[in-house]
């Protein structure tokens, strides 16, 4: 791993609670994220790993806590705030348009950041036909370097499954984010497609600087590309640090193993 400078806090999570009705999805969750870092959650099926997520982008409202990004303490992210100020999350399930071509879900990252107004967009006039240009090139080079150049007019439905996630890293990442969240980016994928998606966010954090809370299943990954990591077992942390730290936690280790505790 490349010698990365880890910076400030800049995503806090405190004392998150978030209830179902009678399941309690989170308990009482803290943790932070530093710039640049490679944050993962991990955690059995049902841990709460991907509701976490959505309480920091703003989907689920938890009923305790608080979640401070950039020094701004919010106790309900509201989701077009958290995208306006950086954040950019892709999906367990793609959230992507299937009949849609490469291309064109990528511009639909670009929606925050697009300025002039509809009508001038439709005309093609003046501001609004450079302001589309601009986007269609910060489009065309994230499409180079996720290396997806050979499917760029292809519907994304007609891609194999590998590639389409790549495409959903790829909107998120038209959206310029300073911190990434990533819901199980490589589930799904035979070994060669992991080892890609692996150095696409490897690259992504050294490259761009960006900051990634990253939820996997696969340990090996976790282990290799991750600073730290949170684990989450039934909506509670049970361990925090490096990966080194959290493989050598008893608590942890029969949360994987599946004894009683
Ligand atoms: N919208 C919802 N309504 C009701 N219960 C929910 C909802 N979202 C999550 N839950 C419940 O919260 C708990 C945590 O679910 P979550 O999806 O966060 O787990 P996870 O760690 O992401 O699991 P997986 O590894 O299977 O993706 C589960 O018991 C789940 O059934
Ligand atoms: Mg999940």
């Amino acid at each position: 791993m490349s010698k990365k400078k880890i910076g400030e806090v800049i995503l806090d999570v405190q004392n998150i609670s978030l209830r179902f009705g009678g399941v309690k999805a989170l308990s009482d969750i803290s943790f932070d994220v530093r710039e640049h870092e490679i944050r993962a959650i991990i955690g059995p099926n049902g841990a709460g790993k991907s509701s976490m997520l959505n309480c920091i982008n703003g989907v689920y409202k938890p009923q305790e806590g608080s979640i401070t990004f950039r020094g701004q303490t919010f106790k309900h992210m509201n989701s077009r705030q958290v995208a306006e100020l950086g954040v950019a999350r892709t999906f367990q399930n793609l959230a992507l348009f299937k009949g849609m071509s490469v291309i064109d879900n990528l511009m639909t990252g670009r929606n925050l950041r697009i300025k002039s107004n509809l009508l001038l967009q439709a005309l093609r006039w003046g501001p609004a036909e450079r302001e589309e240009t601009e986007h269609r090139e910060k489009v065309e080079r994230i499409i180079d370097f996720l290396e997806i150049q050979a499917h760029r007019k292809t519907p994304v439905g007609q891609l194999p499954y590998g590639l389409q996630k790549r495409v959903d890293l790829g909107r998120a990442l038209a959206m310029e984010p300073q911190v990434l969240l990533l819901d199980e980016p490589m589930a799904g994928m035979n070994v060669e497609e992991k080892q890609d998606m692996c150095r696409f966010v490897l690259d992504v954090n050294d490259e761009f600087g960006t900051t990634i809370v990253l939820i996997e299943h696969d340990m090996s990954v976790v282990m290799d590309i991750s600073d730290r990591v949170v684990v989450l077992d039934y909506g509670k942390k049970i361990g925090d640090g490096s990966p080194g730290e959290v493989r050598a936690n008893p608590d942890v280790i029969s949360a994987y193993l599946g004894t009683s505790h």
